[in-house]
């Protein structure tokens, strides 16, 4: 039986179009599931839409639209969106699809069932922007600690008795230590909740636009428990439940305690299984400023794709900084990343190798007789791959794996230079051969590996080097794997062009 992998992104909400940050969780869960596919295992990924709510149902009275329309209308974008960054998601959730709304009151039949809500009255402040409570000490100069609007609100309500699962929670941090990452932020929940629990407000009355509350359709359920029960009701909740528990919720550092704290209470309850691991990755800024409408500096991915393309795109996210850190764009280092690491490393070893390959040896995969240097190359770039996928399934770190992978080809592009095959050509034509091939094989290992970063690009390189489709998964890097001799090559293609500055005319 093949291991399971099930990773989700947060449902993105419809207020509004998809931004950079939207792009950037969805290409790290696309990233790790592409992983986890080609290192064997059964994924599952999940992606979808938020689309209840106050916020979506004021949005749309703005824009004199239904909520309804408003909600048809984002989510598109958001499809799309995922169509244009080559995301592979299985499944795409909206919450306003029946399958959602039956399983979410099924969740709150049994957590009633379970004795952990009660009726009561909210009195306290909301944030619509954030669709979150907020107490009156966590406020900053009269906004959420988020900065976002917060408004008094009164009334009747139901409670999730949250505070019942405060030692469960500190009991289950505890004895699973990769529960929360990063680190840190492990320890911030975990001292939020020591600060203590407060019961939690689960429905609303004052506006319409939610899921009713069974069996009392006066209330709709407050949109985060309608929202994080999407991660349960697209696996066909309450009827099949195959991948639970979730292997991987990806979310951003703003949703993780709606995430590691009230999810996990509300599964507690219902006596289902946690899921294995939150990882809340960090914010970017656009050249060294906040992000945000008022600005005006909102990062539009579909633009980022059209200008700099789409692997050169996944890859500076990906690369670009420590998963879990913040980060700052700037076109600059977009294009120092595409010149320096994509077309000056990796695309010109691709270029000279293939190219020479063509022109000196028919365009062949030559014969070999390795040298102690050839194989030391090739076995660093199998060590390497080890190291890479302990970087991706224990940490996630992303960029250290791409760091490692641009490694492999630095000593390749250091290969050529000792050896210099192109003198090589009538000093010692035998050994040309050898090096061209150990340099091929380096090369089909590089692109085993970048498949998961950059699949366009991975994908011209493998067929470049005639690697079947199905001689693609994780396992064919080592040497059992390795090219053939004898092999015909297609013509070398560019990989990764040079970006040039467009000089006005
Ligand atoms: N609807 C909720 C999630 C519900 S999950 C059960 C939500 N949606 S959202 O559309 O506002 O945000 C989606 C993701 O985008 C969040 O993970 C958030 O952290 C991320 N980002 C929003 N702005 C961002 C940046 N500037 N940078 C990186 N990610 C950011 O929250």
């Amino acid at each position: 039986m093949k291991e399971k992998f099930y990773i989700t992104t947060p449902i993105y909400y419809v207020n509004d179009k998809p931004h950079i940050g939207h792009a950037y969780t969805s290409i790290a869960c696309d990233v790790l599931a592409r992983f986890m596919r080609l290192d064997g295992r059964k994924v599952k990924f999940l992606s979808g839409t938020d689309e209840h709510g106050q916020k979506v149902e004021q949005t749309a009275a703005k824009l004199n639209t239904t909520p309804q329309k408003l909600a048809d209308e984002n989510s598109e974008h958001f499809r799309e969106l995922l169509k244009t960054l080559n995301i592979s998601n299985d499944d795409f959730i909206r919450t306003t699809e029946e399958r959602h709304k039956q399983g979410a009151q099924a969740f709150w039949k049994v957590l009633q069932k379970s004795g952990y809500i009660y009726s009561g009255k909210y009195s306290g402040w909301y944030s619509v922007r954030d669709e979150a409570y907020y107490q009156e000490s966590e406020l900053v100069n009269g906004k959420a600690p988020t900065g976002a609007d917060v408004e008094w609100v009164e009334e009747p309500s139901y409670f999730f008795k949250l505070s019942a699962f405060q030692d469960s929670l500190l009991e289950f941090y505890e004895k699973n230590p990769n529960f929360i990452a990063p680190e840190s932020r492990r320890n911030e929940v975990i001292a939020f909740v020591k600060s203590g629990l407060k019961d939690l407000s689960i429905s609303r009355t004052t506006f319409k636009w939610g899921i009713p509350v069974p069996g009392d359709e006066k209330h709709v359920m407050y949109v985060w428990l309608d929202a994080l029960a999407n991660y349960l009701t697209a696996l066909g909740y309450p009827f099949k439940t195959e991948f639970w528990p979730a292997d991987l919720h990806m979310v951003g550092k703003d949703i993780l305690r709606f995430h590691a704290v009230y999810w996990p209470a509300f599964l507690m309850a219902a006596d289902i299984d946690p899921p294995l691991r939150i990882f809340a990755h960090g914010w970017w800024t656009n050249e060294g400023q906040k992000i945000s409408k008022s600005l005006g500096n909102v990062i539009d991915p579909n633009e980022l794709v059209a200008t700099y393309g789409l692997d050169q795109t996944r890859y500076f996210l990906m690369r670009e900084i420590p998963f879990g850190n913040d980060g700052d764009f700037s076109r600059e280092k977009m294009v120092t990343r595409i010149n320096a690491d994509l077309a000056n490393n990796i695309g010109n070893l691709a270029q000279r190798v293939l190219s020479m390959i063509n022109k000196n040896c028919d365009g062949i995969v030559p014969e070999f007789h390795f040298e102690e240097s050839d194989k030391k190359l090739l076995s660093f770039a199998f060590v390497q791959a080890d190291k890479i996928r302990n970087e991706i399934i224990y940490d996630q770190h992303f960029s250290r794996a791409l760091e490692l992978i641009g490694q492999i080809a630095t000593r390749a592009n250091e290969h050529i230079d000792s050896n210099a095959p192109w003198k090589l050509k009538k000093e010692n034509p035998e050994r040309m051969k050898s090096v061209l091939y150990t340099l091929a094989e380096c090369l089909r290992r590089i692109g085993l590996l970048l498949q998961p970063f950059v699949p366009d690009a991975a994908a011209k390189l493998l067929d470049q080097l005639a690697i079947p489709a199905d001689h693609r998964l994780f396992h064919t890097v080592g040497a059992g794997s390795a090219l053939r001799p004898g092999t015909k090559l297609p013509a070398p293609e560019g990989l990764f062009p040079r970006w040039e500055e467009k000089k006005p005319l």
